[in-house]
């Protein structure tokens, strides 16, 4: 493991994503990789408490994706990077202090997650433009569209975990990815099966590639592109 501090929670299944958080201790993660170190605020769920607002912590698949983007830099040199469901925002945080990426805009659709988001690119000193974007929303969408345009790459952490909501995702990706673009997955498991996600995203012409299996091999990254 490359950095330090760091905490991966929990997701309690059930949970709804726009509500109110419950109790929470607010916590700091020092994230370190080589010469790059920063620190994201985030909101530490206390012990038996419902996580309502899921983007409030860090979880699991954003460490495994930013220790693939530090050992795979050359996959993520492009000029626009979207990441979908940023939360606290460390991914695209480090992509921008890793200078990979001319822009780097890091969506949520939770109010609560993009005020966070929204303080850590501003303590960072990071030039993340942090924005909101509900999956499927196309006024989020259209606003975001017209001002850049499409992406050469769009990157998730950890986006997969309401069957209901697969279908505005990919959507959205669809709306927004260049048609030579790349999206960018690390899955976490929870009750949505990857297949049902693949057999989706093929009927729109996405193919799928694992990138790297995880260290158990059921929590890869994927790499999806058009045909
Ligand atoms: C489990 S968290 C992952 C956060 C971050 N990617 C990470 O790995 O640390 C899922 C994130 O997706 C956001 N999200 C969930 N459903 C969404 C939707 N329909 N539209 C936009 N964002 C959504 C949540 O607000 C939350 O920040």
């Amino acid at each position: 493991m490359l950095h330090d501090g760091y905490a991966a929670n929990e997701c309690d299944d059930g949970m709804s994503m726009f509500e109110e958080p419950a109790s929470y201790r607010e916590d700091v993660f020092d994230i370190t990789f080589g010469d790059v170190s920063f620190q994201v605020r985030g909101l530490k769920r206390d012990l038996g408490q419902t996580l309502q607002s899921t983007g409030l912590t860090i979880w699991r698949a954003s460490d495994h994706l930013n220790d693939y983007i530090y050992r795979n830099m050359n996959l993520f040199r492009h000029s626009k990077i979207l990441e979908l469901g940023a939360g606290l925002g460390m991914v695209s945080i480090l992509i921008d202090k890793l200078d990979l990426s001319k822009t780097i805009i890091a969506s949520d659709g939770d109010d609560a997650a993009l005020k966070l988001l929204e303080s850590n690119v501003s303590s960072t000193k990071s030039s993340v433009i942090p924005k909101k974007l509900v999956w499927g929303n196309m006024i989020d969408i259209d606003s975001i569209k017209i001002e850049y345009n499409f992406f050469d790459m769009i990157i998730g952490a950890d986006i997969i975990y309401e069957e209901s909501q697969i279908p505005a995702l990919l959507a959205t990706i669809k709306e927004l990815l260049k048609p030579e673009g790349l999206f960018i997955l690390a899955f976490a498991r929870r009750n949505v099966p990857m297949n049902q996600v693949i057999n989706e995203a093929e009927i729109l012409g996405l193919t799928h590639t694992i990138l790297e299996k995880g260290i158990d091999e059921t929590e890869p990254i994927y790499m999806f592109k058009y045909i």
